[in-house]
């Protein structure tokens, strides 16, 4: 599995009305390419996962990259191994405001804390697929 996780923030003058697309498409899309994970919005800021095939996860997360619907995209996490998935349905929603707070920049979390408290988040927040 290849793993991204990364935090980012909705684009200065885009509203809501972004997170409803974005949402339609990564649902479709994501199937096609056999990527998993996690989406979440906090109404400010956007925080994935998104695991699957190398190949596809990493031309995806270019995409998303260059994306103008949001800024500041930080990767927190990126890795490959032989793990089995560790979301294996694709799950997307919104979390409260200050969930997202402890991947900003200046907390003192190790890559692989971040992806810890990302999963240990997950079942806490009101995700569906
Ligand atoms: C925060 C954010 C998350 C996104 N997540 C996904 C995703 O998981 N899957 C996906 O296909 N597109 C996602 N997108 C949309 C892609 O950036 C892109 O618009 C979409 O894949 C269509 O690409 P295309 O126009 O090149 O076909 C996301 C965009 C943003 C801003």
């Amino acid at each position: 599995m290849y793993r991204v996780l990364y935090l980012s923030h909705l684009a200065s003058g885009r509203d809501f009305s972004v997170v409803a697309q974005i949402l339609h498409v990564s649902r479709e899309r994501n199937q096609q390419l056999g990527v998993t994970g996690a989406l979440v919005f906090d109404g400010a800021r956007f925080c994935q996962l998104i695991e699957g095939p190398r190949a596809h996860v990493v031309s995806l997360a270019q995409r998303i990259q260059a994306d103008p619907r949001h800024t500041g995209y930080r990767v927190l996490f990126e890795n490959e191994d032989g793990s089995a998935r560790l979301l294996p349905r694709w799950l997307t929603g919104y979390c409260e405001p200050d969930d997202l707070d402890v991947f900003e920049d200046g907390t003192a979390l190790t890559a692989a804390q971040a992806l810890q408290t990302f999963l240990q988040r997950v079942p806490g927040w009101d995700l569906s697929s």
